[in-house]
């Protein structure tokens, strides 16, 4: 199939089949099939009319695509928002037997924009009764009216069980406001959160909020996700989080300061599943693998970006702190093929690998690497992989032990696109023990690096003339132990 072998085009990440793509949407899992909706323009692969395009998965790896869910109409385009199963047929769209899929999505009526105004987002219902194959929009729409912020979008909304209501959580300006409702038609004002709190360099986007319980212990805590652009670590796009307590009403943090979900320059907009069933009882998220610096111009020409892989979100304690982890679902062990296996080996300066029978374009490379502290060559400074290929070009992923940071070099894969926000080195403040250990993931035209089983992620675009060929270790000054390192391609 021609679609397989477009360049750049990953093999095991989601994208649209053709035109542009940003935020997923509406995740929600019902009757075996998970649901993934996105903001898509299907007529241009650049960002413009919004509607909400639509997939299903029953693994969350192989999708199926299926017919747009939702066009713009006279209310205006169709922007991010989430879906939920209404079991209780609380709306009375459907019924107990045969309950209703219900998007909760933004309208942002461009007119009103054209127009200088401030209230054109507000806050809609469509429903589906046939498993989201068909939907209809409420007749009574918006359910939530815009009170005059410009900046008014992207619901989140959760059944909250203790008070046996719906939540809404929403992005305005650069704070959340939180509402509840009965019937998700009408809503009720509770609290707003983020005034001096977290980042706050550029407006708040698609937030999330969900109950995740400690691991290894019975403590239950909230979990609050929040976009913003600009303003991520490496610049532009990135997600934020805070860890704290929420009683359907108001959400206190543990902390001011918010974390960083991801480090890379693309991983953004990123929620969770809804009704994933209590057995299964995992936390599952996808983000948009892009950045809003440079998503408009990076050089796919039939489609604009994909997904992350989907990923588990895990809550620990760590030193006396909460944290969120990140790792790639246990179903993407079923695509990996192990292709090679290093077992301790010493190396400094530089050392290729050879002899490697593996596609680096669609690989998942893992290392456990023990920097020598004091060796006789004095100390490592900087260590990692080094990947090239036949145009040259060069892309470098480690640990700097003086700065104390992981990081993502693609400076140097710079033939295909120039844009100089792209052409960057990211970094991401880490503190290693004895050992550290890197998963990278590369598809074509991305890697998602994960440290020690996802306490830190990060995830960046990328756009080399050909595929990666030559894989070499370096460390500067002191050498550093390759404990062990499994090579696996991706199907
Ligand atoms: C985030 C975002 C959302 C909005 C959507 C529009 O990337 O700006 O806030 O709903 O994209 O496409």
């Amino acid at each position: 199939e021609t679609i397989e072998t477009e360049k750049f085009r990953p093999q095991f990440h989601f994208t649209p089949e053709a035109n542009w793509m940003n935020d997923p949407n509406g995740m929600v899992y019902y009757e075996g099939e998970y649901h993934l909706f996105y903001q898509h323009n299907p007529d241009s692969a650049v960002w413009g009319p919004m509607h909400w395009g639509h997939a299903v998965s029953n693994d969350l790896l192989h999708w199926e695509h299926l017919p747009i869910a939702l066009c713009p109409d006279s209310l205006g385009y169709i922007f991010s928002g989430s879906a939920v199963i209404d079991w209780e047929n609380t709306t009375g769209f459907g019924s107990k037997d045969n309950p209703a899929m219900v998007a909760i999505y933004t309208y942002h009526n461009i007119d009103g924009e054209r127009a200088g105004k401030n209230n054109y987002q507000y806050q809609a219902l469509a429903y589906s009764l046939d498993k989201g194959r068909t939907w209809k929009k409420y007749k009574n729409n918006p359910v939530l009216p815009n009170p005059g912020i410009r900046d008014f979008r992207d619901p989140k909304v959760i059944w909250h069980e203790e008070s046996k209501q719906w939540v809404m959580i929403l992005a305005a300006g650069d704070i959340a406001k939180i509402y509840s409702s009965k019937d998700l038609k009408t809503w009720s004002f509770e609290s707003d959160f983020g005034m001096g709190i977290g980042a706050h360099g550029g407006v708040w986007e698609c937030p999330d909020l969900f109950p995740l319980q400690v691991e290894g212990a019975n403590d239950i805590k909230w979990v609050m996700l929040m976009s913003i652009n600009p303003g991520g670590p490496n610049g532009g796009s990135a997600t934020q989080y805070f860890i704290g307590e929420f009683d359907g009403k108001t959400f206190v943090p543990e902390k001011n300061e918010s974390d960083w979900l991801d480090y890379g320059k693309d991983n953004y907009a990123g929620v969770t599943w809804s009704d994933v069933p209590k057995e299964d009882g995992r936390r599952l998220f996808i983000g948009w693998m892009s950045n809003w610096i440079y998503a408009q111009t990076v050089p796919t020409e039939k489609w604009r970006s994909a997904m992350t892989l989907p990923r588990e979100i895990k809550l620990i304690k760590d030193k006396n702190q909460y944290q969120l982890t990140t790792f790639p679902i246990k179903e993407f062990e079923e695509s990996k093929i192990l292709k090679m296996q290093i077992n301790k080996m010493l190396f400094s300066g530089m050392s290729d690998i050879n002899n490697i029978d593996l596609d680096l374009g669609s690989c998942e490379l893992n290392f456990v690497f023990k920097p020598q502290k004091g060796s006789l060559n004095g100390h490592t400074t900087a260590f990692g992989l080094l990947l090239k290929n036949d145009a040259d070009e060069e892309f470098k992923i480690g640990y700097n032990m003086l700065s104390k940071q992981v990081f993502i070099d693609r400076t140097k894969i710079n033939t295909q696109f120039t844009d100089s926000n792209y052409l960057s080195e990211d970094v991401a403040p880490y503190t290693i023990g004895d050992e550290i250990k890197m998963k990278i993931i590369i598809d074509a035209s991305s890697v998602e690096v994960f440290v020690d089983e996802g306490k830190l992620a990060m995830t960046n675009v990328l756009f080399p003339d050909s595929s990666f060929n030559k894989l070499s270790l370096f460390s500067s000054l002191g050498s550093v132990e390759l404990e062990s390192a499994t090579f696996f391609n991706v199907e």
